[in-house]
C-alpha cells in the first residue's frame, strides 16, 4: 500500500480566551487521529494556530491596556503551553496574524474579485458615537419592543423569544461606551455566496461531511442562501482589504485561510512543497477537525472561497458536539468550566485523553465528562485492567527466568485473537470511532486478565517444577499486555513510553503485534497512579469564580462590568446596614502579580494589628511595586472567600471605568493603618 500524504487541522482557538476543556476535546480527538495515522507509516502533518482578530480581541487588548499585538503574544504563548501540557503534537502552531496569512488572505480575495465573486453595497449599521466604532448586535443592550423586557441584546430577547434589529430596541444602549447607538450607513463588501448554491449542493453531498452535518447545510442551502459580509470598518483588529482604505477582512474571512498560513510557514521551515497540498488536483488528504457550532464556515464559505480561488476543497471535515460536565453546559459558578491549566495543575493528561476516547463516536451528540464516572472509568480500565495485567505477570519472568520472555505462546488462540484484533481496531481509529475501540481493547483486556486468573502463576510458582508454566504463562501475559499498549498508544502516548522502556522494545502498529521472542524485559515499576477523588475536587474548587457582586456599595468594585451593563440600584439599604461595612484603612505592605490571572494582584495589607491577604483586580492599573508602601481603603469585616488562587480576606475600593484608568481609594498620608474611615 502506498503512504498517504496528510495535512490535518484543528480549528484555531481564539486568542481572547484560555484554551479550556471543550477545545481539549478537539485537540484530543485530531491528535489521537494524527498518532494512529503515524504509527500506521503514513505521512501526516497537523497544524493549528491562533485566531488573532476582531473586535472581541481588540477590546480584551484595551480593556488590559495593552495593545492587540501584546495580548495575541501572550495568549498563543499560553495556548502553545496548554497544548503542549496535554501532548498535542502540533507540527506547527501559528497565528492568523501572521506575514503568511495576510499574503494568502489578499491573494484568495484577489482571485475571488477577479472572478466577479465580491459586490459593494451600503448597509445601516448601528454605531457608538462616543468611541466611534460599529456594533455588533450583542454588544447593545435595551428594552424589548415586544414584550418590555428590559436589558435584552440586540438580535433577540431572552424572555419572550422575539427577534428584532437592534434599533428596534426600547433605549439601546452601547455596551462599551453606555451611549445611545445612532443609526449609520457604510460600504461593505460581500462574498457572492448564492452563486455557488450548485457546487456546494454537491460538494456536501460527496463524501466530505457526515449526512448528519450535510443535513444541517442543506436547510441553508435550500433556504437560499445569502451574500455575506466580509468586509468591517475601522477600527477593526486585522487585515486592511487592498484598494479599500479603513475596511477590514472580517475575522471569519482570514481565519480558515489561516490553516493553509500555518502549513505555509511549516512547509517553508522544512522545504516542503506547499503548492501540492493545495492546488485544486492535489492528491494529498486534507481533514479539518471542528465543533458543530462552526459547521457553515467550514461547509459552505471555506469549500466556496476556496473553489472560486482555484484551490483544492477539505476531502472531510470532521465534526464533533460539545462538551457538558455532569450533563450540564460547563460552568463557572459550578466549577465546571475547567481551563485546560486547571486541569494539568491537578491530573494527568492522558487520563482525560483516555476518557474522551471512551466516549467519542464519529458523530456530532454531545461528549459528557461525567466527573465520578471518570475517576471510575480511568481507575477500572487502565489501572485494574490494562496495567494490571504486566504488575501481575513481571515479577515471575524476572523470578525464573531472569527478565526473559518465551519464545511461543502458551495459549495460541489467546494470542491470535489479540493479534487478529489489530485490524479491526485500526479501521476503528480509522473512522474516529475510539469509544468502540477502547471497548474492543478493554475486552481483550479482560480475556488476559481472565487468562491469568484462571491459570494462577502464583499459586504454581508455590510448586515444585513448574517454573517453566510459570513462564510460559506470564510471558503470554507480558505480550498481551504489549499487545493492548500498542493499540493504545495513539491515547497514551506517554504511558505507552514507560511501557516501552520496561519492555525495551518500541510499540509499532504498521502490522499486527508480533511475539515477543526472547525479548529480555526490566523489572516492573508502577506505570500509573489510580485518580483520587479528591483531585478532582479541588479542581473543580479551583475553578469556581464567584459569581460577580452587584456594585452596591460605596465605590463600584474593581473589575465588575456591572456599570456597562447599566444595572439598576441595587434595592435601598437604612443607615443601619451601610454602618455595619467597616471601613479601613490599610497599609499595602506588599504586591505581586498572580501566576495564571491577567488581571489580579495579590495584596497583603495591614490594618496595624492584623495583616490580610486580598486579591484585587486591579493588575492593569498598577504595577506591584507602585503599590507597596501606599495607603488605600478596605472593607475589612467581608467574610473571606476562598478564590481560585487562594483566599481573600478582604476588599480594597477603587473607583474609575477600568482598564489603565481604576484608582484604588487612597487616604491622606497621615492615615494610620486600622483607622476606621467613617
Ligand atoms: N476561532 C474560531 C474557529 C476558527 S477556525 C478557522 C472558534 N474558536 S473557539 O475558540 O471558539 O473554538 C475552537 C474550537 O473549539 C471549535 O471547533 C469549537 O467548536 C470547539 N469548542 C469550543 N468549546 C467547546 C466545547 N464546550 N465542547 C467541544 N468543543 C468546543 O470557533
Ligand atoms: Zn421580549
Amino acid at each position: 500500500m502506498s503512504v498517504r500524504t496528510i495535512l490535518v487541522t484543528c480549528a484555531l482557538p481564539y486568542a481572547n480566551g484560555s484554551i479550556h476543556l471543550g477545545h481539549m476535546v478537539e485537540h484530543i480527538q485530531a491528535d489521537i487521529w494524527v498518532r494512529f495515522q503515524k504509527m500506521r507509516g503514513q505521512h501526516i502533518t497537523f497544524v493549528c494556530a491562533d485566531d488573532a482578530h476582531g473586535t472581541a480581541i481588540m477590546l480584551a487588548a484595551e480593556k488590559l491596556g495593552i495593545s492587540s499585538e501584546e495580548q495575541i503574544e501572550r495568549v498563543k504563548a499560553e495556548h502553545i503551553a496548554d497544548f503542549a501540557g496535554f501532548g498535542i503534537e502540533f507540527d506547527n502552531y501559528h497565528s492568523t496574524h501572521s506575514s503568511e496569512n495576510k499574503a494568502l488572505s489578499e491573494l484568495i480575495y484577489a482571485r475571488l474579485k477577479a472572478n466577479g465573486h465580491i459586490n459593494e453595497r451600503s448597509i445601516v449599521q448601528a454605531f457608538d458615537p462616543e468611541k466611534n466604532i460599529f456594533l455588533a448586535d450583542r454588544y447593545i443592550k435595551g428594552t424589548c419592543p415586544k414584550c418590555k423586557t428590559p436589558d435584552q441584546y440586540g438580535d433577540n430577547c431572552e424572555a419572550c423569544g422575539a427577534t428584532y434589529a437592534p434599533m428596534e430596541l426600547i433605549n439601546p444602549v452601547s455596551m462599551y461606551s453606555g451611549a445611545t447607538p445612532i443609526a449609520k450607513e457604510s460600504k461593505h463588501l460581500f462574498f457572492a455566496l448564492p452563486s455557488f448554491s450548485e457546487f456546494l449542493r454537491e460538494w456536501t453531498r460527496a463524501g466530505h461531511l457526515a449526512p448528519e452535518v450535510a443535513n444541517k447545510l442543506a436547510e441553508w442551502i435550500d433556504g437560499g442562501l445569502q451574500e455575506w459580509d466580509i468586509s468591517r470598518d475601522a477600527p477593526y483588529f486585522g487585515f486592511e482589504i487592498p484598494g479599500e482604505p479603513g475596511k477590514y477582512f472580517y475575522v471569519w474571512l482570514d481565519a480558515p485561510i489561516g490553516y493553509m498560513a500555518s502549513h505555509q510557514h511549516y512547509c517553508q521551515q522544512n522545504n516542503l512543497d506547499f503548492n501540492s497540498y493545495w492546488k485544486s488536483d492535489s492528491s494529498a488528504e486534507l481533514y479539518h477537525f471542528i465543533g458543530k457550532d462552526i459547521i457553515n464556515f467550514h461547509g459552505l464559505f471555506w469549500p466556496a472561497m476556496l473553489h472560486s480561488a482555484d484551490f483544492r476543497t477539505p476531502t472531510q471535515v470532521f465534526c464533533h458536539g460539545f462538551l457538558t460536565v455532569d450533563g450540564k453546559k460547563m460552568s463557572k459558578s459550578r466549577g465546571t468550566f475547567i481551563n485546560a491549566r486547571t486541569y494539568l495543575d491537578h491530573l494527568n493528561p492522558e487520563y482525560l485523553s483516555y476518557y474522551f476516547a471512551s466516549k467519542l463516536t464519529n458523530g456530532i451528540e454531545d461528549i459528557d465528562l461525567n466527573l465520578e464516572d471518570f475517576v471510575s472509568r480511568v481507575n477500572a480500565d487502565l489501572v485494574n485492567k490494562v496495567v494490571n495485567i504486566a504488575s501481575r505477570c513481571a515479577n515471575f519472568i524476572h523470578k525464573f527466568n531472569d527478565g526473559v520472555l518465551n519464545s511461543t505462546p502458551i495459549d495460541a488462540t489467546l494470542w491470535a485473537r489479540v493479534q487478529n484484533a489489530s485490524g479491526p481496531i485500526a479501521d476503528l481509529y480509522e473512522a474516529r470511532e475510539y469509544g468502540k475501540a477502547m471497548r474492543e481493547i478493554m475486552a481483550l483486556a479482560d480475556a488476559a486478565n481472565e487468562y491469568i486468573a484462571a491459570n494462577a502463576p502464583w499459586t504454581l510458582a508455590k510448586q515444585e517444577g513448574q517454573e517453566q508454566q510459570v513462564i510460559a504463562i506470564c510471558s503470554l501475559g507480558i505480550n498481551l499486555f504489549a499487545a493492548l499498549m500498542t493499540y493504545l498508544k495513539p491515547v497514551l502516548p506517554e504511558l505507552a513510553s514507560q511501557v516501552e522502556e520496561f519492555l525495551g522494545i518500541t510499540l509499532q502498529w504498521k502490522e499486527p503485534p508480533r511475539y515477543l521472542n526472547g525479548q529480555r524485559i526490566n523489572p516492573f515499576k508502577a506505570l500509573l497512579q489510580r485518580i483520587e477523588t479528591d483531585k478532582i475536587n479541588s479542581m473543580v474548587e479551583a475553578s469556581k469564580t464567584p459569581e460577580p457582586i452587584a456594585a452596591s456599595t460605596t465605590a463600584s468594585l474593581v473589575d465588575d462590568k456591572s456599570w456597562l451593563n447599566k444595572d439598576p440600584i441595587a434595592a435601598q439599604i437604612d443607615y443601619k446596614d451601610f454602618a455595619k461595612i467597616d471601613l479601613r484603612v490599610a497599609k499595602i505592605i506588599h504586591a505581586e502579580a498572580v501566576t495564571g490571572a491577567d488581571k489580579l494582584l495579590r495584596l497583603v495589607l495591614s490594618l496595624g494589628s492584623e495583616e490580610r491577604q486580598v486579591f484585587a483586580g486591579i493588575k492593569s492599573a498598577y504595577a506591584p511595586e507602585d503599590l507597596i508602601g501606599k495607603h488605600t481603603v478596605m472593607v475589612a469585616n467581608l467574610a473571606a472567600r476562598k478564590m481560585k488562587f487562594g483566599m481573600s480576606e478582604g476588599m480594597v475600593l477603587a473607583a474609575g471605568p477600568g482598564g489603565k484608568d481604576l484608582f484604588i481609594l487612597e487616604p491622606h498620608s497621615g492615615a494610620e493603618p486600622g483607622m476606621k474611615v467613617m
